[in-house]
Order: C-alpha cells, then sequence, then structure tokens
C-alpha cells in the first residue's frame, strides 16, 4: 500500500491517531486469496477476530468467505455483517454457556470443540433447545509453527485442542451425545507463519489423524487447518498480498483429503494485515540523554503489537522535508516505557506535526486498540472515501 500526496493533504485536514483502509488493496488480496482457494474446491473463513471494522467485513462478505469466530458476540456480528450462518465456525478454548446458546440459536455450521467438558456442555445445551450441534474437534497436532512463542498454538504445552492420546475417550463422549454429530476435525498451529515447510509438516500429521480415524471408522466431512499464513512486515510496499498460490498449493500437493472430504480454511492476518496504516503525528521531537525520541499521538493503546510480540512496524515519516537522516527511538505518550514501536530507527529528520504512517496495522490493529489512559482513537479513514465528494 502506497499513500498518495492527496491522500497526506487529506490526512493534514484530519485529527489523529486514526487508521487508514486502502479498500482497494483489500479487494484485490480478497480477490486473489479466493480464485487460488478455488482451483482446488478449497472453502475460507475470514477469521474475525484479526478485524471486524465493518467497512473490512462489508468486503470479506461480499467475497464470499465464511466466518471464524471466537465469541457470541463475534458469531452476532459475522450474522449481523451478513456472514450466511451455516458458513459460520465457532472455536476458542473458552466458550461460555451464553455464547453457545448465541451459536446454537444461528444454527451456525460448526463448533470448533477443544476439550471433553466443553462438548458435553454443547450436548447439554443443545438438548435443552432441542438442537443437534455439528462439531469438530480440535485436534493439537503438536507441529512447530516457528514462529513467536506467542502466538504458537499447535504445540503440545500450548492450551489449544485436545491430544490424539485422548481422542478414543473424546470419540467415546461424542458416541453418548445424543444432540452432537461430529463432521470434521480442525488444526491451528499458529499465526505470522512465513516458513511454509510448517505447513507441509501440518499436511504430514494431517494425513496421518486421517488414517487413525479411518482405522475406527469415523467419516469426516471435512477437514479444516485453521489459517496463520504469515505477510511480509518488512517489504509492505512491494510485497503486499501474502503468497496464496503457495500456500494453497502445499495442501494441494501433501493433503490427502478422502472422497467427497472438503477443506477448510480460516485466514484472519493475511485477508486485512497490508490494506491498513495507522496514521498519527510527532507530537515532540525530544532530546534524550543517549537518544533521541519522537514522541507520537498514538501509543499501545492504538497499536499494541510492536509492544506485546516485539512485532516489527514499518515507519514512514508522509510529511519529511529534510534529506538529512536522524536515530529516533520512535515512542507513543503512554505513561510506560514499554509503549515503544521502534528503538534506534533511521527516518529523515523529523519535525513537530509531521505526519508518520505505522504500517501493515490491518490484522491485529484497530481491533486490539484498548482505552487505557482514556485515549481518543478518531475514527477510520478509507481510501475510497477520499478525494470522493460527499
Ligand atoms: N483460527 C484460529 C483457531 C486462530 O486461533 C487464529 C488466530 C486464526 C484462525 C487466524 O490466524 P491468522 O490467519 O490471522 O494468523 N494477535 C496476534 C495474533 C493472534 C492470532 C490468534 N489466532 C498478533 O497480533 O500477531
Amino acid at each position: 500500500m502506497i499513500i498518495t500526496q492527496e491522500q497526506i493533504a487529506h490526512f493534514k485536514t484530519l485529527k489523529t491517531p486514526f487508521y487508514f483502509y486502502d479498500i482497494q488493496l483489500l479487494e484485490k488480496t480478497l480477490s486473489f486469496a479466493q480464485s487460488e482457494a478455488k482451483k482446488y474446491g478449497y472453502i475460507l473463513h475470514y477469521a474475525m477476530k484479526a478485524n471486524v471494522n465493518d467497512k473490512v467485513l462489508a468486503s470479506v462478505q461480499k467475497h464470499g468467505f465464511g466466518a471464524d469466530c471466537v465469541s457470541g458476540n463475534e458469531v452476532q456480528k459475522a450474522i449481523d455483517a451478513g456472514f450466511p450462518a451455516d458458513e459460520v465456525v465457532f472455536a476458542g478454548v473458552g466458550k461460555s454457556d451464553d455464547e453457545i446458546l448465541t451459536a446454537l440459536s444461528h444454527d451456525i455450521f460448526c463448533f470448533n470443540c477443544e476439550s471433553v467438558q466443553e462438548i458435553e456442555v454443547i450436548n447439554e445445551l443443545a438438548a435443552q433447545e432441542g438442537k443437534t450441534a455439528k462439531i469438530a474437534v480440535r485436534i493439537n497436532p503438536d507441529v512447530s509453527a516457528n514462529t513467536h512463542h506467542h502466538i504458537s498454538t499447535g504445540l503440545k504445552e500450548n492450551k489449544f485442542g485436545v491430544n490424539m492420546s485422548e481422542m478414543d475417550s473424546v470419540l467415546e463422549v461424542i458416541a453418548a451425545s445424543a444432540n452432537i454429530k461430529l463432521v470434521g476435525i480442525h488444526f491451528h498451529i499458529g499465526s505470522q507463519i512465513t516458513d511454509l515447510s510448517s505447513y507441509k509438516n501440518l499436511c504430514v500429521r494431517v494425513n496421518q489423524i486421517q488414517e487413525w480415524f479411518a482405522t475406527r471408522h469415523v467419516s469426516l466431512e471435512f477437514l479444516n487447518v485453521g489459517g496463520g499464513l504469515g505477510i511480509d512486515y518488512y517489504n509492505p510496499e512491494t510485497n503486499d498480498i501474502a503468497d496464496f498460490k503457495e500456500y494453497f498449493a502445499i495442501f494441494n500437493e501433501f493433503l490427502k483429503l478422502q472422497p467427497g472430504q472438503k477443506l477448510h480454511f480460516e485466514l484472519g492476518r493475511s485477508m486485512v494485515a497490508q490494506c491498513s496504516s495507522l496514521i498519527t503525528r510527532v507530537l515532540y521531537v525530544k532530546e534524550g540523554a543517549t537518544v533521541n525520541f519522537l514522541i507520537l499521538d498514538a501509543g499501545m493503546t492504538e497499536l499494541i503489537r510492536p509492544m506485546l510480540y516485539q512485532a516489527y512496524h514499518k515507519i514512514n515519516n508522509l510529511t519529511a522535508t529534510a534529506n538529512e537522516i536522524e536515530t529516533y527511538d520512535v515512542v507513543g505518550p503512554i505513561c510506560e516505557s514499554t509503549d515503544t514501536f521502534a528503538k534506534a530507527l533511521e527516518l529523515p529528520k523529523s519535525k513537530r506535526k509531521d505526519i508518520i504512517e505505522i504500517k501493515s496495522a490491518g490484522a491485529y490493529g484497530e481491533v486490539m486498540a484498548s482505552n487505557y489512559n482514556l485515549k481518543t482513537l478518531h475514527p477510520a479513514v478509507y481510501s475510497d472515501e477520499v478525494g470522493v465528494a460527499v
């Protein structure tokens, strides 16, 4: 995503910080993902947790995605945004009774279940409502995602999924549950996965697990391999769409589907990350004892990824006029030392009121914002509205 001079001129008239969305890039990304998936008949769900901005959801929904939800409110939001209920999946290790009832009331496609006790509770609540709940068991495949340990989910020490050693007892519970129908199995090994060989390893493991089910004559309508495809945070201008072609080709090459079996995906970050930047202003340039600080009006309250996962986001000064380069620690205004976007970053010499862009912030950005310190995040701005007469 490249911000135009016209957009910068518009930003100068607005209060900061705010998220700017490039709707054209979003739509290009969604179309490309769908066209690559369709080559193999794969079914895509959008992981709502990445971004629930209404305009973003409207584009995603229009491009024929189902929804992957992790709370009752996300299920409700997906339905309200027009996602068909029979394309909604509901995952998460801790679904409350109310959330399960919300999902049952909409007759969603499937619950991705993560423990024996959860299956028992869904069965009880489905019986109470006179419904049959379709479930997929989330299996912990013990496959490494080679990603940051905070966003790795498929290792046996992680809280997610059921281990294969427990699967016989899970099948017994399902067999004894009159209001549960097992329709699939589910996996998700982690997020921001850029080493695609992790997916090959997942396929090999899923093939073994499929054989385990086959020997027990359990048939599965579908497999769901979750999401996690990473994006290029380092070169967002030149590499703005994830490698969907290679990603789906890996599953086509290495995953053995049973006749008639469907393959589902739940992608979040790769759909939306590159289509948004956090736009913020320089409040002050401060000479510290050892470093210079560029103090912005956005902080961890608007984008927490750098502070929480030591995540890199490319930072540009959109209004700098000097050729001189300076080194800054780029920080937010929040009363915590951890409120730092980048250390020792080289930028064109910057001044008060310069407009700064923090890139690749469309996934887990706006949606993870908080009102800590009662900070104000101003309304988002959309590329298809800038320069368009109203
Ligand atoms: N399916 C399940 C079961 C998940 O837990 C997740 C993400 C996804 C799908 C979507 O994964 P994606 O395609 O977006 O990688 N806040 C962190 C990321 C947390 C991811 C949680 N689960 C971050 O900012 O990096």
